[in-house]
């Protein structure tokens, strides 16, 4: 399969290039910056793209992507920082609000021929915390607010782009250990990874625009 990841080159990212070049999967992993863990990584299988997904995608990046893409993973994001209420700045918000809802959603726009052209699907990877129903300690404006709009855009996705047989899920990684958490999750990027991707090999056996854990459950937004 072709698989496009974003922000591939640490945390969960990586993790999921790991996983799908372990399994024979052709990768292209998308990073801003520095390679970080891609440069580690040795495979005819991986193709490394320099993509800043706020970034319009320009013709040199769109050339080097595949043709058709099976399987889509907006993992990209940031949480931001001084997001209590005395603090929270209209600058965070709109940096949060860039990279975490509208960049996925833009870059669906850019890819979603190439995903139809393989019946292919789309991962859009959320947080719990953007669910409404979970929020019982406040604060966290621009990343709670940012994760539950992708959640809704995803599931307008999900409606949107079924006719064409390709399916959208919504995704929570759990609370993993990576540089966002300060290395102090509950679980390990393999865990997580592992699960999600069981989720999206199973999108068929989800309603329309859910929203699921790594471990399979359904969250209520
Ligand atoms: N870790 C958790 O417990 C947890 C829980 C819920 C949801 N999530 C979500 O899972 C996803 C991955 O999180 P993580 O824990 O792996 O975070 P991470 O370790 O902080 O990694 C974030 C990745 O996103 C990339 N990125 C940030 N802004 C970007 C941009 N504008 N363009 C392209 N790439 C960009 C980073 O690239 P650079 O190296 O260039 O900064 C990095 O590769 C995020 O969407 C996050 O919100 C994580």
């Amino acid at each position: 399969m072709n698989i496009v990841i974003t922000g591939a080159n640490r945390g969960i990212g990586l993790e999921f290039v790991r996983q799908y070049l372990l399994t024979g999967d052709e990768v292209w992993a998308c990073h801003r910056g520095d390679l970080a863990g891609l440069s580690a990584i040795d495979s005819p299988l991986l193709h490394t793209i320099h993509w800043d997904v706020t970034q319009a995608l320009s013709a040199e990046t769109e050339a080097q992507l595949p043709a058709t893409i099976d399987i889509l993973i907006n993992n990209a994001g940031i949480y931001g920082h001084d997001q209590q209420l005395n603090k929270i700045s209209a600058e965070t918000m709109h940096n949060v609000f860039d990279v975490n809802c509208i960049a996925p959603v833009m870059v669906v726009q850019s890819l979603v021929q190439r995903v139809c052209a393989a019946r292919g699907r789309i991962a859009n990877l959320s947080s719990k915390m953007g669910s409404s129903t979970d929020n019982s300690s406040g604060g966290c404006y621009a990343y709670r607010a940012a994760k539950a709009a992708l959640i809704i855009c995803s599931k307008s996705m999900a409606i949107d782009l079924q006719p064409q047989g390709v399916g959208v899920i919504t995704l929570h990684p759990g609370w993993v250990k990576t540089d966002m958490t300060s290395q102090s999750g509950l679980i390990d990027t393999q865990t997580s990874v592992a699960g999600m991707r069981k989720v999206i090999d199973n999108i068929a056996n989800y309603d329309l625009g859910t929203f699921v854990a790594f471990d399979g459950q359904q969250i209520p937004f």
